[in-house]
C-alpha cells in the first residue's frame, strides 16, 4: 500500500467542477423558465416596474444609445429657424407623450410604462448625437417610437436642435413661442380644431367648489404613479428618475408654503394639484387632467411625506 492519496487526481477535480457548474447553470435556467412559465412577473402597465428592474433596463437603454450614436450633429442645429422648424414636427409627433413646458402628455400617455420621461434631463445631459439616434431608432419594449421611416434625417436633428432649447424655456415663453408657429394639425382631428385648442379645453380644472378634506392614502399612492408626477419629481417609495425637474417630495408635507406661493393647506394643495398655473402663474408643473377625488387622494399621500 502507498502512502494515502491526499487528492483525487486532477482529471476528477477538474469533472467534479464541470458537474457541479453544470448543475448550477441548469438551477438557474430552470429557475427561469418557471418564473416566466409561472407567470411570476408582473406586466401590468398599471404596477410600476421594481426598482431594480427600472434601474437596470433604464442604464442597459442609457449605455446602448451611448454605443450606437455616431453621428455628428449639422453646424446650424442650435440656430433659431432650425429650432423653430423642430418646435412644429416636435408639437405634432411627441408633445403627446413627452409634454412640453407646462403641457401636459396626452391620457394615453400617462397609462404607458416606462413612462415617456420629462426630456429636460436628457436634453441636458445627453450628447446631440445620443438624442438624435433614440429618436431616429426608437426604444424596443417602450412606447418610444422609431421615427427613420417616417421623418428625415435633416428634420430629426431640427427636432433634437428644439430639445435642447426647450429644456431652458418657462411655460410662458414656449407658449410664445407656439404663437409665433403654424400649428402642426393632426390629420384625424376635426377640422378648424388645433391640438392646443383641444388640450386647453380637458385640462380645465374639474370643480370650483374643494371639500378640505382628503382621499385615500393607498389610493394616492397608486395615482401618484399613474400620473407621471415622478418623471418630474422624485418621490420617495415611486420609482422613476433619479433627477430633478421640480422639487424633490420627500418632506413636502411639512413644508410650510406650496410651490412657494401659497401656504402649505390641504384646500390649496388640492386646488394646486388640480391646476397649477392657476395657483402658481407661470409654473412649469402643467395641468395633468387629475379629478377632484385624484388630487384629493394624491394629497393625502403626499401628506405621509413628512421627512425631507
Ligand atoms: C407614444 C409615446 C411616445 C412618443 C410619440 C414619443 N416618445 Fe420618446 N419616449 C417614450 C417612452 C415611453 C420613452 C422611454 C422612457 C424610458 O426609457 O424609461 C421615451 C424615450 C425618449 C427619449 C430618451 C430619454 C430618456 O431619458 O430616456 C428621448 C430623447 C425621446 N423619447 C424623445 C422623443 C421625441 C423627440 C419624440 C418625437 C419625435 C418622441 N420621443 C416621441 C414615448 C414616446
Ligand atoms: C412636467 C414636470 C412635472 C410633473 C409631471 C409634475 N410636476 Fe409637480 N412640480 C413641477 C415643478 C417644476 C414644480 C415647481 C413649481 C414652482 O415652484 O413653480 C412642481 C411643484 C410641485 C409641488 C409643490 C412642491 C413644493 O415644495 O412647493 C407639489 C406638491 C407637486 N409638484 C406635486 C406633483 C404631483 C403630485 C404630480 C403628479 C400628479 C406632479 N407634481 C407632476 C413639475 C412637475
Amino acid at each position: 500500500m502507498n502512502a494515502p492519496e491526499a487528492r483525487p487526481p486532477l482529471t476528477v477535480r477538474v469533472r467534479t467542477l464541470a458537474i457541479a457548474l453544470l448543475a448550477l447553470v441548469v438551477c438557474v435556467v430552470a429557475g427561469l423558465v418557471l418564473v416566466v412559465q409561472l407567470g411570476v412577473y408582473d406586466v401590468a402597465a398599471t404596477h410600476q416596474h421594481l426598482a431594480p428592474v427600472y434601474k437596470l433596463l433604464h442604464h442597459a437603454m442609457a449605455r446602448s444609445v451611448q454605443a450606437r450614436a455616431d453621428q455628428a450633429p449639422p453646424a446650424d442645429l442650435d440656430e433659431p429657424s432650425r429650432v423653430e422648424q423642430g418646435a412644429v414636427l416636435y408639437q405634432g409627433h411627441c408633445l403627446q407623450c413627452h409634454g412640453a413646458p407646462g403641457v401636459p402628455p396626452e391620457p394615453f400617455a400617462l397609462g404607458l410604462r416606462p413612462k415617456p420621461v420629462n426630456l429636460v434631463p436628457a436634453a441636458r445631459e445627453w450628447t446631440a448625437g445620443e438624442i438624435f439616434w433614440t429618436i431616429k431608432h426608437g426604444i424596443k419594449m417602450t412606447g418610444m417610437p422609431g421615427w427613420k421611416y417616417r421623418m428625415a434625417d435633416a428634420d430629426i436633428w431640427s427636432v433634437v436642435g428644439f430639445v435642447r432649447a426647450m429644456a431652458v424655456l418657462s411655460p410662458n415663453e414656449y407658449a410664445a413661442m407656439m404663437r409665433r408657429l403654424p400649428e402642426h394639425r393632426h390629420p384625424m382631428m376635426a377640422s378648424g380644431e388645433t391640438a392646443s385648442a383641444a388640450r386647453q379645453a380637458r385640462a380645465e380644472p374639474a370643480a370650483a367648489q374643494l371639500p378640505t378634506s382628503l382621499g385615500s392614502v393607498a389610493e394616492g399612492r397608486l395615482k401618484i404613479d399613474a400620473f407621471l408626477c415622478a418623471t418630474c419629481h422624485v418621490i420617495p417609495g415611486v420609482v422613476g428618475a433619479g433627477f430633478h425637474v421640480g422639487p424633490p417630495l420627500a418632506g413636502v408635507g411639512q413644508r410650510a408654503f406650496i410651490a412657494g406661493v401659497v401656504p402649505n393647506q390641504p384646500e390649496n394643495l388640492v386646488r394646486f394639484l388640480l391646476n397649477p398655473p392657476a395657483v402658481a402663474p407661470g409654473t412649469a408643473m402643467p395641468p395633468l387632467g387629475l379629478s377632484e377625488e385624484d388630487a384629493r387622494d394624491i394629497a393625502a399621500f403626499l401628506y405621509t411625506l413628512r421627512t425631507p
